[in-house]
């Protein structure tokens, strides 16, 4: 935020800056998707639906799931909600009662954390690193096992590293929890951005996983604030209680615009729009990889590049606000997401032009010659 801040602020002094600090896609929502939104207007769609959201979005959900993903998930298994954000704090307000340990990973997206402890969980960050993806494995959750331990989350492709778990090993780690009665739940929001394989999902493939996702990211809607959880059957109307007492329904216009999401012509758009954020993600590595910053991993999804600096920086908090000062690029620090190493790594936001991101590498390798921070 602090760094936001900043932006704004030498931005109304005129600065040009090079933005490769936001976590949305520079592409507004497909032309399809702001018709069947305009449309819904149009036909004056504006009361709610009911809290578990409309029954066509929750039947094309599923439909998606089982045709492109061959998972069994039902309508009757998707609750429609405000971004995925809504969908976590639904889960989250439901699994942490009884036990109240979240498990995460360190580094991860921080709001997920922050959400978990407004409801009062302890939060398990179990530090992670290049040997394992940056991802949890079941050997890292069975050696922090203990009884308090509520759910496990796991976001995949993973934000800040770009890094994506195997679905076995997803399964894996769920059919140990099953055995100690705690829940999986996998943040699957920038599943469409997978660059390396088909994308996957484990949604519907046991009855202790939570799936978390969002239109956010892959159909570029952020704004619409329209995302989606998949639950095991037991928990529905139990979640659907919270739905109706916590946020009532998600945007009705908006989930007229998400129907559309799954039609072959908006697919085509958001696909067209993967394979740039991969271009965009090669020429990001490439040119890192003749400056003295190491990516441990190569991203397998998502926009985001996980840098380390340790060679040219001890304090990437620093360097990010050196770098931003000296030639208006804007990076977000590992501080944001956690404290494993975080003073070692920043993270890149793929999310503008191609030319702004070449134009931002080359700022950045004068200010490395300069010495950096
Ligand atoms: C990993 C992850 N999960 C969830 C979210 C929340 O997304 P939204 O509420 O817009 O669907 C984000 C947003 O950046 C994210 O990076």
């Amino acid at each position: 935020m602090d760094i936001l801040a900043r932006c704004k602020a030498m931005e109304a002094q005129g600065r040009d800056i090079i933005h490769m600090e936001i976590g949305e896609p520079d592409f507004p929502a497909p032309q399809p998707i702001m018709d069947a939104g305009l449309a819904a207007l149009h036909q004056r769609q504006t009361h709610y639906t009911s809290a578990q959201g409309l029954p066509e979005l929750r039947a094309a959900i599923s439909q998606d799931y089982q045709q492109r993903f061959n998972c069994p998930v039902e309508a009757e298994q998707i609750l429609i909600t405000p971004g995925a954000s809504g969908a976590i704090q639904l889960v989250f307000a439901y699994v942490l009662q009884a036990r109240k340990t979240l498990m995460i990973s360190d580094p991860t997206y921080p709001c997920n954390r922050n959400v978990a402890q407004l409801f009062n969980a302890q939060i398990d960050a179990i530090a992670v690193d290049e040997q394992t993806d940056f991802q949890l494995g079941l050997e890292a959750v069975k050696a922090h096992w203990h009884e308090d331990v509520a759910a496990v989350l796991i976001a995949s492709p993973s934000n800040p590293t770009g890094t994506v778990s195997k679905q076995q090993d997803l399964l894996a780690i769920a059919d140990f929890l099953a055995s100690q009665g705690s829940v999986l739940i996998v943040d699957e929001i920038y599943q469409g951005l997978n660059y390396a394989s088909a994308p996957s999902s484990v949604a519907g493939l046991r009855d202790n996983i939570f799936v978390i996702n969002s239109f956010s990211k892959y159909f570029g809607m952020t704004g619409w604030r329209i995302g989606w959880c998949v639950a095991p059957p037991a928990y529905i109307s139990s979640l659907d209680a919270i739905a109706q007492n916590t946020y009532l329904a998600s945007s009705t216009p908006a989930q007229y615009a998400a129907l559309a999401a799954f039609q072959q012509d908006t697919l085509a758009i958001v696909e067209q729009r993967r394979v740039i954020f991969q271009q965009r993600r090669d020429l990001m590595c490439a040119a890192l990889n003749d400056l003295p910053l190491h990516v441990p991993c190569i991203p397998q999804g998502a926009f985001y590049i996980y840098a380390n600096v340790a060679a040219v920086s001890a304090d990437s908090f620093h360097f990010c606000q050196q770098l931003l000062e000296d030639t208006g690029v804007a990076v977000t620090p590992g501080c944001d997401f956690g404290q494993q190493q975080a003073h070692h790594y920043i993270r890149f936001a793929y999310t503008n032009s191609e030319q702004r991101l070449r134009e931002g590498m080359e700022r950045l390798s004068v200010f490395l010659e300069g010495g950096g921070s």
